[in-house]
């Protein structure tokens, strides 16, 4: 193996210090707690495990969590009114609510009326248009994950040539808009791309958001090229023992770790930087909501 392997486990746990750090400053400066309002409709199991994390790691950095939990045959009219209600509180400062929602409920509706400032997830309509067009947003929380440890690696960005594969509007378009923001020439792959392993391998950065287990393989990628997996797969592993299973990425780790000049694992890659993103997220709306200094470092 040449690449180096980038610890998202590690860097999210400084990014999560770096937000505790300004948390600890809006109390002891202002008297002001962030706070977060997960909304959870139904009883999704992976969703449940999501939500319990995020809630946990929002009161270790300092923040308050508020989480609801509703019946998964909640009408639209019930979710909307609890969303106006978290709108208009000023003790929240970050809402999410979190998807798949169930199949009775209208999700573009239901996240356009999150209040766009509050919108951690940076999924609002206004969100999209504002970062679309280089003006301050609220950034999807796994892309500028990515985002924060491309520059943590490279530094500049500048003029180099990334591919994005995948084009779904919660990574790749947004994952694609940061790094021309970067300045970055962006190229957007996906199930139609003709010859996409010849536009792979032109690239100096690689983002896979793509969903399908071990895609990109290490011919895919030019010799020294940063690659950042978004993919979190579940696959079967005989070799663990009947029965079991393990977790890959859209990548396969070992041939393109031979490639690569750096490369994210699955698990302990993007995975641990999305939900510190999203502490992040919550802590800059909180700033934003009361005119204060954003916190450095930690927005894109
Ligand atoms: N479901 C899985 N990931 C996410 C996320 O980042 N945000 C929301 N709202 N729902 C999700």
């Amino acid at each position: 193996m040449v690449a180096t392997i980038i610890d998202g486990k590690a860097f999210a746990a400084t990014v999560r210090g770096k937000v505790a750090g300004h948390v600890a400053r809006l109390k002891a400066d202002h008297g002001i707690i962030p706070g977060l309002a997960v909304v959870l409709v139904g009883e999704d199991p992976a969703s449940q495990v999501y939500v319990r994390s995020k809630g946990k790691m929002t009161v270790e950095v300092g923040m308050n969590s508020y989480e609801h939990k509703l019946e998964a045959d909640t009408s639209e009219a019930d979710l909307l009114a609890l969303i106006d209600q978290l709108n208009t509180d000023p003790e929240v400062h970050g809402i999410l609510v979190q998807l798949p929602l169930p199949g009775h409920l209208n999700e573009a509706l239901v996240i356009n009326a999150i209040d766009p400032a509050k919108d951690v997830d940076g999924f609002h309509i206004s969100n999209v248009g504002l970062l679309a067009t280089g003006q301050k947003a609220m950034v999807p929380c796994t892309p500028l994950g990515c985002l924060m440890m491309l520059r943590d690696h490279l530094g500049s960005l500048s003029g180099l040539n990334a591919v994005v594969i995948g084009r779904s509007n919660i990574v790749g378009k947004p994952m694609a808009q940061l790094l021309l923001g970067d300045s970055c020439t962006v190229t957007i792959a996906h199930s139609r791309t003709k010859d996409i392993l010849a536009v792979s391998r032109r690239a100096d950065i690689v983002v896979a958001a793509v969903g399908r287990p071990q895609m990109v393989t290490g011919d895919w990628i030019k010799p020294g090229a940063t690659v950042i997996d978004v993919g979190i797969n579940r696959i079967d592993a005989p070799e663990k023992g009947e029965g079991k299973t393990r977790l890959v990425g859209d990548c396969d780790f070992d041939s393109c770790a031979e490639v690569a000049g750096a490369i994210t694992p699955v698990p302990g890659g993007v995975g641990p930087m999305t939900i510190a993103c999203l502490l992040a997220n919550t802590v800059t709306a909180c700033s934003r909501a009361h005119g204060l200094a954003e916190p450095e470092g930690l927005t894109a």
